[in-house]
């Protein structure tokens, strides 16, 4: 069953939310919002799961960190992967099990890390030979060996976005592949270290079933060489990057070569021809269908040859159509009958890029209409700013004919209490 899914009523198609309309969610919690399906995002962990088989599946709180989604999927069994103090916060809120974080990132910080210990999570993926000796320092005065996998950077080519790619020598990730073996040889013999493993992210959006197999092939081939000289290696850590079709016949179209199933497969013959324990890192497959974009049209108005569509969410609220230049699937809420025209879909932000969608053939739009951006669960809310003092889009869960509001709109209140005026700028203005 699809989750977000047009429904007839009285000749009139609506989309909808599992049971609930988009129009009653924008009636009762405004637009710009962000609205997730719960039961999308529970289907996607458990086929994700099933797929990959025997492996502990970290979902990457980085995609959306919404405590709902967290908890929601935290319910279902899953870990969580975070990069920062302050995701380690939203995954001990969401009552995600200490022993099933991953700890990723290539500049935690002393403090960030001491955070973690405290914590007593359970494994970090260590970037770099000065990361693992503050580690194993932080470790060893709390009288504890910190559960390690080196990241290594495997020197292949994800054939993604380039800034979204991570597993080339040029990237600032990983520890080089040939000093992987002298380094983890040192951490083995480091008070404050416990050696696990290793772990490898080549990048994100993956289209592509090679790239993977390439990376795994010389993670294979690292364990292997690192077990022949005497280490433990239980632990193989495969990252996330699993893509997802922005459109059936968009530019990232699913073109054959990737999809579940087969990505599962190389998951499970890697385990078994490396007898390891498996962690994975999804974030996007888990979450990027799961979620859409709610907004308003404002108003529409032609300059030459072009009809813009102007909407009440901007590039504040999803940034990666102007960073990427990524393809979002827009569709009406309550589609006009007659026939679909090119228009630019661009929000209010005073900048030329501020565009979410050019050229897009829709039916026709009118101020008040309501349209959702697809496939924004993932890298949507969590990369949104107040740009032009814009209040960036509330988030809402739903489930079943349910909906609830699970990060409200900031009010003006809010914002400006965010600012703190200098003591000699008080007094009055001049006249
Ligand atoms: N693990 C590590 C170490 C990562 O760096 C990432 C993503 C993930 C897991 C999750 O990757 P995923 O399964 O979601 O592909 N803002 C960009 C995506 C940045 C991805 C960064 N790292 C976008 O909007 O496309």
């Amino acid at each position: 069953m699809e989750y977000f899914h047009y429904r007839d009523s009285a000749g009139q198609q609506e989309l909808f939310a599992e049971d609930v309309a988009l129009s009653r969610i924008a009636e009762r919690f405004g637009t710009p919002s962000y609205v997730y399906s719960s039961a999308a995002l529970v289907r996607r962990y458990r086929a994700f799961s099933e797929a990959v088989g025997d492996a502990l599946v970290c979902y990457s709180a980085k995609a959306n960190d919404n405590l709902a989604v967290l908890r929601c999927l935290g319910l279902e069994g899953a870990g969580v992967d975070i990069v920062s103090g302050g995701e380690l916060a939203r995954a001990l809120a969401a009552d995600i099990a200490p022993a099933k974080i991953v700890f990723a990132g290539v500049g935690k910080t002393g403090a960030e890390m001491a955070q973690a210990l405290d914590a007593g999570i359970g494994q970090y993926n260590v970037e770099s030979e000065q990361e693992l000796e503050l580690l194993a320092t932080l470790a060893a005065d709390r009288g504890l060996r910190a559960p390690v996998a080196l990241r290594v950077n495997p020197d292949v080519d994800a054939k993604t976005h380039d800034k979204i790619s991570t597993g080339r020598a040029k990237d600032k990730f990983g520890i080089e592949f040939n000093q992987a073996e002298a380094l983890y040889a040192r951490a083995a013999q480091m008070d404050g270290i416990a050696m696990r493993g290793l772990a490898i992210h080549i990048g994100s959006q993956l289209t592509a079933l090679a790239p993977f197999e390439a990376a795994f092939v010389r993670l294979g081939e690292l364990c292997l060489r690192l077990r022949a000289g005497g280490h433990t290696v239980s632990h193989l850590d495969l990252g996330g990057g699993l893509g997802i079709p922005y459109a059936e016949d968009g530019p990232d179209a699913e073109d054959g070569q990737l999809n579940l199933a087969d990505y599962g497969a190389l998951v499970q013959r890697t385990k078994r021809d490396l007898e390891a324990g498996i962690t994975l890192e999804p974030g996007r497959w888990m979450a990027g269908p799961a979620g859409l974009l709610l907004t308003q049209v404002i108003r529409v108005k032609r300059n030459g040859n072009k009809q813009f569509v102007i909407v009440d969410m901007a590039m504040n609220d999803l940034l990666r159509p102007a960073l990427y230049g990524a393809w979002h699937d827009i569709q009406p809420v309550a589609p006009r009958p007659g026939e679909a025209l090119p228009v630019d879909i661009v929000g209010p932000i005073c900048e030329s890029g501020d565009v979410i969608a050019t050229d897009r053939a829709l039916p026709e739009l009118r101020a008040g209409d309501l349209i959702v951006v697809r496939d924004a669960g993932a890298y949507g809310a969590v990369m949104s700013s107040s740009y032009n003092s814009r209040m960036p889009a509330a988030e809402v869960m739903v489930r079943d004919a349910d909906s609830a509001l699970i990060r409200p709109r900031l009010d003006y209140d809010a914002m400006l209490a965010r600012d703190v005026l200098p003591d000699w700028q008080t007094g009055p203005a001049k006249a």
